[in-house]
């Protein structure tokens, strides 16, 4: 099974929210998926695609100062994250961070490198890269769940 889905051109704000919607459809109950990238890549983009997909008709805000924002569609369990704003991983501590990362669980992680000494290993990464024009991503995945899900996209 390949470990690396690469090139892929994402042209708009709607083609990132598909792209969204079509890898919630791949991560059943539980995915940890960290969202790489610049300010205004696209990950808050990617994961309000990602909850539309499953049926949330809610606004999806970025967490950027609230950290985590958990949401409860289709009996699944999401929480989204925005670290950037986080110095110190002793802050991620202190919110209980262990206790989002259950397997029943889908979390979604924008700026997981300023919480890399606390946070598990992700089942997959999207690497978000700013273009001329849109967007390309690149998701490696890290364990064997991150494959199957990998797989089913490709
Ligand atoms: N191809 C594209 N994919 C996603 N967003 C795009 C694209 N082209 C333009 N945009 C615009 O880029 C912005 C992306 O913002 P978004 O909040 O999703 O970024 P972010 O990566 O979450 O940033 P931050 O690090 O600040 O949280 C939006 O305003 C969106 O309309
Ligand atoms: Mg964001």
């Amino acid at each position: 099974m390949k470990n690396e889905l690469s090139n892929i051109v994402i042209a708009d704000e709607n083609a990132m929210l598909q792209f969204g919607a079509k890898l919630a459809e791949y991560c059943g109950d539980t995915a940890v998926i960290f969202l790489y990238g610049d300010l205004g890549a696209g990950k808050t983009t990617l994961a309000r695609g990602f909850l539309r997909g499953l049926g949330y008709t809610d606004k999806v805000k970025s967490p950027t100062y609230t950290i985590v924002e958990p949401y409860a569609v289709q009996h699944k369990k999401i929480f989204h994250f925005d670290l950037y704003r986080v110095s110190d991983p002793r802050e991620l501590e202190f919110i209980g961070i262990q206790d989002y990362f259950i397997p029943q669980a889908i979390c979604l992680v924008e700026w997981p490198e300023h919480g890399k000494e606390v946070l598990p290993v992700a089942d997959l990464s999207c690497h978000i890269d700013t273009q001329m024009t849109g967007r390309e991503i690149k998701l490696t995945a890290n364990t064997e769940r991150g494959r199957k899900i990998l797989a089913q996209l490709a």
